[in-house]
């Protein structure tokens, strides 16, 4: 059974980041729209989950923060500069109207998503809304505040000894990463544009510390990586590493900013490509939360979010839009569901990835097989946030 978790149902239009601001929340209501509509609802169950209670988002993030993300706003952001500076709240990640509702409601989707895996009530837990993976403990970045990943893996580890975080966003998973830097009871792999790039972390050598040495992994890739690069890398390592860390349950962030042609990203992903990670994560058989992400050419975030719905209850969709979809003039021209790749100079030699995917194999054989860990009653006590 799937459950779809969708959150901005009631919020079209009251959340902005601003007109100029490429993170546009509308994005999640237009990929809401085509699910319905390609009749993927009869499929799957969809529910609303309450907004994440401030003790919620406080697991991982500071009091501090929280209550200032709650009494920030537009008018009043002059008065509390130095907070502002403090928390980076400004230019890239700006105070809007309803912003700590707008997270809690981004997080309660996923900790909805996480409870729900953790009592068996579905295999599949699916929040476009989420996926916020810059956000740290008490500093907002890359147009995140809270990081609802974390929120919730911190919900999986309550019953599961092993947490995979996959990330396929272009940018690295900072925020994930670094949480859990020290625990070997979540492994993130992130792959990621790298070097000159937003936001600058995620370098091969980066591997953990402590006991979380070898648990954090990372694939830089240069500009314009296509589909068959992509899939030659993704594969192998995931295979790897789901079957040496052996987790009982996935995250897979699927940022849509990976995609050929987004306003902000660099990489030459076709809608298929980018789904291919999906189905092939999905393969694995092992309980999974399916999260969003980056993504800033909002009509092909759409449309890769509803196709990778399909593709998580085994229905193809597309090429065709519903007819029904009111929609559809954001389509144009082609009026398809597909996100073609474009002409983008691939700068990842074989050579380079190869290298890249060599050390990877080597750090994996230095860290433990599936380490076990005893689940204690806190699970705060493993994050440790410089
Ligand atoms: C469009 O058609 C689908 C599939 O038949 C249906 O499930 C959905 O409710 C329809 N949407 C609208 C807006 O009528
Ligand atoms: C994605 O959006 C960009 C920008 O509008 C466009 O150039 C590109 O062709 C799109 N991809 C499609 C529709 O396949
Ligand atoms: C982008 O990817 C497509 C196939 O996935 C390929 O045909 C095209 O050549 C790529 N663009 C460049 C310039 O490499
Ligand atoms: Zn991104």
């Amino acid at each position: 059974m799937v459950v779809i978790l969708n959150i901005f149902l009631d919020a079209l239009g009251i959340f902005t980041h601003g007109t100029n601001h490429p993170m546009k929340p509308f994005r999640v209501r237009m990929t809401h729209n085509l699910v319905m509509n390609y009749g993927l609802c009869k499929k799957m169950e969809i529910f609303r989950p309450k907004p994440s209670t401030i003790d919620e988002l406080t697991q991982f993030h500071t009091d501090d923060y929280i209550n200032f993300l709650g009494k920030v706003t537009p008018s009043n952001m002059e008065t509390c500069i130095k907070d502002c500076t403090r928390f980076n709240v400004g230019d890239d990640c700006p105070a809007f109207d309803g912003l700590l509702e707008y997270c809690r409601r981004a997080t309660g989707g996923s900790l909805e998503g996480a409870a729900r895996l953790n009592h068996g009530l579905c295999d599949i837990a699916v929040n476009w809304a989420g996926g916020l993976h810059h956000a740290k403990k008490q500093e907002a970045s890359g147009f995140c505040y809270v990081n609802d990943i974390v929120v919730a893996i911190l919900e999986l580890l309550r019953y599961h000894k092993r947490v995979l975080y996959i990330d396929i966003d272009i940018h690295h998973g900072d925020g994930v990463e670094e949480a859990f830097y020290t625990t070997d009871r979540v492994m993130t792999l992130s792959f990621h544009n790298f070097g000159e790039y937003f936001p600058g972390t995620g370098d091969i050598h980066d591997i953990g510390i402590g006991k979380g040495k070898y648990y954090s992994v990372n694939f830089p890739l240069r500009e314009g990586v296509d589909d068959k690069t992509y899939k030659s890398v993704f594969e192998p390592v995931v295979s790897h590493v789901v079957e040496w860390y052996n987790p009982s349950v996935i995250v897979l962030q699927c940022g849509a900013d990976s995609l050929s042609g987004d306003r902000l990203g660099c990489f030459n992903l076709s809608s298929k490509g980018h789904a291919d990670c999906v189905r092939f994560v999905k393969k694995f058989n092992i309980p999974m939360l399916v999260l969003g992400g980056g993504g800033y050419t909002i009509r092909n975030v759409s449309r890769a979010w509803a196709y990778e719905t399909g593709i998580i209850i085994g229905q193809e969709i597309g090429p065709g839009l519903p007819s029904n979809n009111s929609d559809n003039g954001y389509f144009g021209p082609e009026y398809t569901l597909d996100v073609h790749p474009s002409n983008m100079e691939n700068k990842n030699t074989r050579e380079y990835l190869e290298k890249i995917m060599i050390t990877i194999f080597e750090n994996l054989d230095r860290s433990r097989h599936a380490p076990s860990v005893q689940i204690q009653g806190s699970v705060h006590s493993l994050i440790i946030i410089t």
